[in-house]
Formats: structure tokens, sequence, C-alpha cells
């Protein structure tokens, strides 16, 4: 099937559903804290959507029991919300969220910084951030899926660390997994051409050891092999006529 260019209309309801999610976002990073569960993280996350009058993306999808994906340290991504899983002093907390919007998603990620976490992981959390932008420098009409890809990799890897190959970003809207994928890597293929109307989610997973990851037996927490952490940051981008909008923003509220 062929990558969906959205009309005005709809571009229009995925700022709401980015505006919102930026939001949820900003709460949630100005409310972790060490001691909470990964679980009340969460429930602090759903209700602020639900506030909003938006469905959380993630929950039931594919079976995901929970609307905020929480992942620490060296979990990279889909970590599943625990009860019994707190948060400490030193950690990373990846957070990755999705919401709906009179039927369009938004989907953007954030790595919270706890107040005892390393200069060297610090490090990680800012460069795979500033990777993202690296990419999307790239996301202009006219260019292909791989030149997003190739600014993120050039710059992640110029610190040393590894791109993550086993998860991609995607295209977003009316679902939340479109086409075309979006690799933060650069392979045999220069992917799709990008034209204004285009709407994807550019999602680096930068690892500060090797790139092997695998899926812990719950089906879903994706882990690195070597133990090292892992950040994550992601927003969902309209591909225009000039530079990307990043539609996962709101006013006011830093990137
Ligand atoms: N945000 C993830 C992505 O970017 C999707 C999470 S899958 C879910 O693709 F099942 F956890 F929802
Ligand atoms: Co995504």
């Amino acid at each position: 099937m062929a990558v969906s260019i959205k009309s005005k209309a709809e571009i229009e309801l995925m700022r709401e559903a980015g505006r919102i999610l930026a939001i949820t976002h900003h709460e949630l990073e100005k409310q972790v804290k060490p001691g909470m569960s990964t679980l009340d993280v969460d429930r602090i996350g759903e209700e602020i959507i639900r506030s909003y009058g938006c469905i959380p993306s993630f929950l039931n999808y594919n079976g995901y029991p929970a609307s905020i994906c929480v992942s620490i340290n060296e979990e990279v991504v889909h970590g599943i919300p625990n009860k019994n899983r707190i948060i400490q002093e030193d950690d990373i907390v990846s957070l990755d969220a999705g919401v709906i919007y009179k039927g369009f998603h938004s989907d953007a990620a954030r790595t919270l910084i706890m107040p005892e976490v390393s200069d060297e992981v610090k490090k990680l959390v800012e460069v795979t951030k500033q990777s993202f932008f690296e990419g999307i420098k790239h996301a202009v009409a006219g260019n292909h899926i791989a030149d997003i890809s190739k600014g993120v990799q050039k710059y992640a890897e110029s610190f040393g660390y590894s791109v993550v190959r086993d998860l991609v970003g995607h295209g977003v809207g009316s679902k939340l997994h479109e086409e075309p994928e979006v690799p933060n890597f650069t392979g045999l293929r220069r992917g799709i051409k990008l034209r204004p109307g285009m709407t994807i989610a550019v999602e680096p997973m930068i690892n500060l050891g090797d790139y092997d990851v695998y899926w812990e037996d719950d089906d879903w927490t994706v882990v690195t092999e070597d133990g090292l952490p892992s950040a994550h940051y992601e927003n969902t981008i309209l591909i225009t006529d000039g530079e990307p909008e990043i539609l996962s923003q709101a006013p006011g509220i830093p990137l």
C-alpha cells in the first residue's frame, strides 16, 4: 500500500493530538520521581491523556497492557508498567506514549534523567535527543527516508554509541504504525521519497554499548544484550514544502 498523504483537516487533527501528547510528556517530566513505581507513571499518564478526551494509543495495541511504555536503563523500549518496579535515583527512564484524537494518532518518547545519573549516561540521553534533530534536518521533500536515517546514525556513532537495528520508526496517522519504516541506520535501501503531507515518527534508540537487543519473556520489554543503558527520543513530524514540522509539541513547552 502506498504511503498516505494527509489532508489539511487530518493534519489539523494530528497537530491537536501532538499538542496533547506534548503536554502529557511535560506533565510526566515534572511528576516522575525516584520512589514512584512504573505503574504510577502509567496511571498518571493515562489520566492526563483521558482528561483531554483522548484515547491512549498503546493500550491494548497488539495486547500491550498499558498506556505508557516505561523503560529503565538497559531496557530499550516497551517496558511494561509494574507496581513493584520502583524508579531509582540513578535511573534513566524512557517514556513512550501515544494519543488518539478524533481518530488520529501522535507518537512521542522522552528519556528522563533522575537526580543521580552519571555524566556518561546523561551524555547518552542528550546525544540521543540531538540525533533526532540531526536526522530531521534531512526530512525534506525530495529526500529519501535513508537521508534521515543517515543523519541520526552518523551523529550517534560519532560519539561511539550504537544504533538499535531491530526496531524502527514508522509512518503514523489514522493508525499508530503505517508505512513507511523509518530506520535509524542505513542499509541497502534508500526508502521512499519524502513528499509534503507525509507524517512519520522518527525515533532514535541509541545504546551506550553494542546494538544487540533481545525480547524479555513478557514478549514486550526490549533489553540490551550487554546490559548497558539505552536512550529513546521520538516525535511525530510532518513533511512540508520546507522544514519539517514537529507535530508532537505544544506552545510554551520545550522539546
Ligand atoms: N511507541 C511505540 C512505537 O513507536 C509503539 C509502542 S507499541 C505498544 O512504535 F504496544 F507498546 F503500544
Ligand atoms: Co513510534
